[in-house]
């Protein structure tokens, strides 16, 4: 069984209300661009390659339904730039609104109101294809490269969050990897992080392991150190919201400690994450902006409190940003697999792949 977090098909979307998982299973209709920036901005989905997919998805809807009249032009400019302030820290939906608004302003020289619409529906409905391919090829480096380094062996992974089906339009980044190994019967166990605040590893990660038939242990994010310590793991795998151009890398909010500490076990740190992940613009990490959520989010669980006294002050940045040096095992894209140092030569096109 495959997950879905999103069920699309020309004019109708439909996503995977996330917050509901692992208790309930509820799709949710996306009709508008504003449904779009709903559900991204409350996380209903959350994962920067679905953010942008939704994001972009929730515009081609509303060009279905007529949006935009005779000139679609500034109705598109306007959704993309809303869609884009949702989340500021994954560069996926920001870089998908820079190119369609390229190719937007390049069609619209020729084109306009309906046959304008359809170039630009037909864009995005590609983006779904594209992400699951670009997908395939990251889990399959990605397992051949760690598998290189002990290559009778059946290998452990630890992995943070969640970057598998339900954080793209299908397979995963990190859990790519993961997945990739099982079906080449080369996964002797994933652990997953519990990822706090938001619990991703424990809701969504556990969740999907145990619906694909991964075997995986969940462990709390305060017993990372310890298993790479006991649990002889072979590397540490995790995706990205955003890679800038010396390698940096922001994502989810703990990941920072997990490569110390890897390094600190002599274990390779990778980071899964597709050229689309990819931030050139920027030249290190302290350029990234990190987006901070709402203290509610930390100090209750699914409504629950969890902190006491509930008026404590409350520092809750969704994100982290693990220097390149840390990145020890390769930063994995569809390309191949890179070296921190070899990043930008290999996605302006003067490196080929390992
Ligand atoms: O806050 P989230 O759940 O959107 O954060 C998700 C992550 O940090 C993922 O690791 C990242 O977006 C890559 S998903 C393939």
């Amino acid at each position: 069984m495959t997950l879905e977090a999103i069920r699309y098909r020309a004019g109708s979307l439909q996503i995977l209300n996330q917050l509901l998982l692992p208790r309930e299973t509820v799709y949710e209709e996306i009709r508008s661009v504003q449904d779009g920036y709903e559900a991204i901005k409350s996380m209903k989905v959350r994962g920067a390659p679905a953010i942008a997919i939704v994001g972009c998805l929730s515009l081609a809807v509303e060009l279905r339904a007529g949006a935009g009249g005779d000139d679609p032009v500034s109705f598109i400019r306007e959704s993309l730039c809303h869609l884009t302030s949702a989340r500021p820290t994954a560069v996926n939906m920001g870089r998908a609104a820079r190119e369609l608004m390229e190719f937007t302003e390049n069609e619209s020289m020729e084109k306009g109101g309906e046959q304008l619409r359809e170039s630009v529906i037909g864009w995005i409905e590609e983006m779904l294809e594209r992400d699951v391919n670009d997908n395939r090829k990251i889990g399959n480096y990605g397992a051949q490269h760690i598998l290189s380094g002990v290559p009778r062996d059946s290998v452990t992974i630890l992995t943070h969050c969640n970057t598998g089906s339900l954080a793209t339009a299908g397979y995963g980044t990190a859990l790519g990897v993961v997945r990739s190994l099982h079906a080449l019967g080369r996964l002797k166990r994933v652990y997953c992080t519990e990822t706090r605040p938001y619990n991703q590893g424990a809701r969504l990660t556990a969740y999907e392991a145990v619906a694909e038939g991964f075997p995986a242990t969940l462990i709390t994010d305060s017993m990372a150190a310890l298993a790479m310590r006991e649990k002889g793991i072979t590397a540490v795998v995790v995706g990205a919201d955003r890679v800038v151009a010396n390698g940096d890398t922001a994502n989810k909010v703990g990941t920072y400690q997990l490569a110390i500490a890897a390094k600190h076990h002599g274990i390779p740190f990778y980071v899964a994450a597709p050229s689309t992940s990819c931030d050139l613009s920027l030249e290190s990490g302290r350029d990234i902006v990190i987006e901070e959520r709402p203290p509610e989010e930390l100090t209750s669980i699914n409504g629950v409190p969890v902190a006491a006294p509930v008026c404590i002050d409350v520092w809750n940045p969704a994100f982290d940003v693990t220097p390149h040096q840390l990145i020890t095992g390769g930063i994995i894209t569809e390309l191949g697999v890179f070296l921190p140092s070899e990043l930008q030569a290999a996605l302006t096109g003067r490196l080929t792949a390992l």
